[in-house]
C-alpha cells in the first residue's frame, strides 16, 4: 500500500495505473468498520482503491469541532492496508487549498451545492455543504476516480454529492452505502468518540425513535408532522437538544404527499456537546 502526500506523488503512481478502474473513499479519518466497509465495497468494483485522508477545514462552522477532531493518521493507515486499500492520499490543508490562509475565504473557489444544500443540516450549519461540494470537487479532480463511494449516515451529502456530479458532469459513478451500526443500533461515526460512556449507551435512543416512526408509518399512519413531533417530544425529554426529525421524500429531500411510497426519515440531535445524525429509508 502507498502512502502520498502530495498530489504530485498521488498522479504520479495512478497515471502509471493507465487501464485500471479507480475506486475512491474520501474520508475525514479516525476510521471504524463502516469506512472500511466502503473500502471493501470499492475494492469489489473496481481495480486500484483509493483513500483520502483529509480533515476539511472549509466544511466547519467558526464554532464546530475542526480544532479536536481526531487526528489517527498511523491507525488509520494500519486499518487501510489491512483492508486492502491500495493508496492512502492524505494531503496537508496547502495541498487541497494552495491559496487558503485559513481565513479568507473571498479568496478561495467555492462550489455552491443546489438547494438541496439548504435545508436540514444545511439550514443549521450554513457553508457545510458548500465546504464538502468543494472538497470533493478538488479530490475528485485530483483522484479522477471511476467509482466513489459514500456511507448513507450522512443522507443528505450523498444526495448533495449525487446532484453535484451530475450536474458538473463528473461522469463518475457513485455507489451509497447502508449505515454500518453497533449492536445498539447507534450508527457508527468517528464523533462517537466524543460520547462518555453514558452517553454511548443513551446514543441509541436515537435511530431507536427512527425505528419507531418507521413502524409507524408502515402501518398506515400518514401524519408526518404528529409523527416528527411526537418524536422530537421524547428526544427532549431523554434530555438531546433537538435539531430536526423530519419525514422527507427520498427523491429530492422534499416534503412528501400523504401518497408517498419511498420515505427517508432524518433525524440531528445533540447529546451534551456532540451532534449526531441519523436516518432511516421507508419504503411503503
Ligand atoms: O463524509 C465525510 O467524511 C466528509 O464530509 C467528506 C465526504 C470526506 C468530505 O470532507
Amino acid at each position: 500500500m502507498q502512502l502520498f502526500h502530495t498530489l504530485r506523488e498521488l498522479r504520479a503512481f495512478l497515471d502509471g495505473c493507465a487501464g485500471n478502474r479507480i475506486g475512491f473513499v474520501p474520508t475525514m479519518g479516525n476510521l471504524h468498520a463502516g469506512h472500511c466497509q466502503l473500502v471493501s465495497q470499492a475494492k469489489n468494483r473496481t481495480d486500484i482503491v483509493v483513500v483520502s485522508i483529509f480533515v476539511n477545514p472549509l466544511q466547519f462552522g467558526a464554532n464546530e469541532d475542526f480544532g479536536s477532531y481526531p487526528r489517527t493518521l498511523q491507525a488509520d493507515v494500519e486499518q487501510l492496508r489491512a483492508v486492502g486499500a491500495d493508496v492512502v492520499f492524505a494531503p496537508g490543508v496547502d495541498e487541497v487549498y494552495p491559496d487558503f490562509n485559513g481565513q479568507d475565504l473571498m479568496q478561495q473557489v467555492i462550489v455552491q451545492p443546489s438547494s438541496l444544500a439548504d435545508i436540514l443540516c444545511g439550514a443549521s450549519r450554513p457553508g457545510h455543504f458548500a465546504g464538502v461540494a468543494t472538497v470533493v470537487t478538488k479530490l475528485f479532480h485530483m483522484v479522477k476516480p471511476d467509482l466513489a463511494v459514500f456511507g448513507k449516515k450522512d443522507y443528505q451529502q450523498l444526495m448533495v454529492i449525487r446532484s453535484l456530479v451530475r450536474q458538473l458532469n463528473f461522469g463518475i459513478e457513485i455507489l451509497g452505502m447502508d449505515t454500518m451500526r453497533e449492536p445498539s443500533g447507534l450508527a457508527m461515526s468517528s464523533r462517537n468518540g466524543y460520547l462518555t460512556a453514558q452517553q454511548k449507551n443513551q446514543a441509541a435512543q436515537l435511530y431507536a425513535q427512527l425505528q419507531g416512526m418507521r413502524t409507524a408509518l408502515q402501518h398506515g399512519r400518514r401524519d408526518y408532522i404528529a409523527l416528527c413531533q411526537g418524536s422530537i417530544s421524547v428526544l427532549k425529554q431523554q434530555g438531546w437538544q433537538v435539531d430536526y426529525v423530519e419525514i422527507r421524500s427520498q427523491l429530492d429531500l422534499s416534503e412528501p404527499s400523504e401518497d408517498e411510497t419511498e420515505l427517508v426519515i432524518l433525524a440531528a440531535a445533540k447529546l451534551g456537546s456532540t451532534r449526531l445524525i441519523d436516518n432511516c429509508e421507508v419504503n411503503l
